[in-house]
């Protein structure tokens, strides 16, 4: 691998051991086992896919994985009384419902049934909370698998530029407030941001979660920039016919020739984020348990 690619999955593969370590001791000095319920409401294929592996990965953890498929047409009634069981089982200390749910439930009121303690998404209005005030809280997987890269790679981050480019819940605001925490100087770029290459070329990192398909070229990152593409796009594949490839928010080729580091896709964010959520889970186990 090119030295200034930073390895997601290499590192991903660190933090699962450890967290893995970490429950083998709870069960063997305490007889406790970590226990994450995953909800599924529907047969989304992407999220069949994403919900399958972070099973597996509980599993390998040495935790319990609990799955719950409901039709798509459940009711919220339905819902919101599974997860009512799910908070108030001592086995389950973390609970995931996989978004996006369909369009008749609102997710809002459902994530925010959650109970805060076994929300590993981070997403619960409680937890969203504690992190932009600083306080201790469940961080949402995705911008922690950054920031854990970020500070490996940097050490300090303080005192760096960072662009975030994207403002959702679940990735861009978030990353601003872990980003600020390490006393970084933040911007949230968008789609209605002005003179955005500009701006994504003042980044010392850049922190790229739009879900567009190559949208960053190489000549928007400031020469030896960190550059953290947490984009997922399947597209077309250029040669061969009806097949797909995945790509990031960065043209990776272009973008790898001013980056000082670079994610790649696939093998950067995406393993750190099902790492991070085995860790919210042994987090929430040990906070439970005292
Ligand atoms: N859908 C896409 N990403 C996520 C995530 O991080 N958590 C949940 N619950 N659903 C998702």
């Amino acid at each position: 691998m090119s030295p200034n690619i930073i390895d997601g999955k290499a590192f991903a593969a660190k933090v699962r051991e450890k967290v893995a370590e970490h429950t083998a001791r709870l069960k063997s000095e305490h007889g406790i086992t970590p226990g994450l319920a995953v909800v599924l409401v529907g047969e989304d294929p992407a999220s069949e896919v994403y919900v399958r592996s972070k099973g597996k990965a509980t599993v390998e953890a040495g935790m319990n994985s609990y799955e719950h498929n409901l039709p798509a047409d459940s009711s919220e009634e339905t819902l919101l009384e599974l997860i009512d069981r799910l908070n108030n089982d001592p086995d389950v200390h973390g609970i995931l419902v996989q978004l996006p749910l369909p369009d008749h439930l609102d997710s809002d009121l459902v994530i925010n049934a959650l109970d805060p303690a076994k929300d590993v998404d981070g997403f619960h209005i409680s937890n969203v909370g504690l992190l932009g005030t600083g306080q201790k809280s469940m961080v949402p997987c995705t911008p922690l698998g950054c920031l854990m890269m970020l500070r490996e790679h940097h050490g300090s981050l303080s005192g760096l530029n960072a662009v975030v480019l994207g403002r959702s819940n679940i990735v861009g605001k978030p990353m601003a407030q872990l980003l600020l925490g390490d006393s970084c100087t933040v911007t949230i770029a968008h789609s209605r941001t002005r003179d955005l290459d500009q701006v994504c070329r003042s980044a010392d990192i850049l922190v790229a979660a739009v879900g567009r398909p190559e949208m960053v070229p190489g000549d928007w990152v400031k020469p030896g920039a960190t550059v953290i593409d947490v984009g997922i796009n399947r597209i077309p594949h250029p040669e061969k016919e009806g097949k797909t490839r995945l790509v990031g928010d960065v043209d990776f080729e272009s973008a790898a020739k001013a980056a000082g580091a670079i994610t790649p896709v696939p093998g950067g964010v995406g393993p750190m984020t099902i790492a991070c959520l085995l860790a919210n889970t042994l987090t929430a186990c040990s906070r439970a348990h005292g």
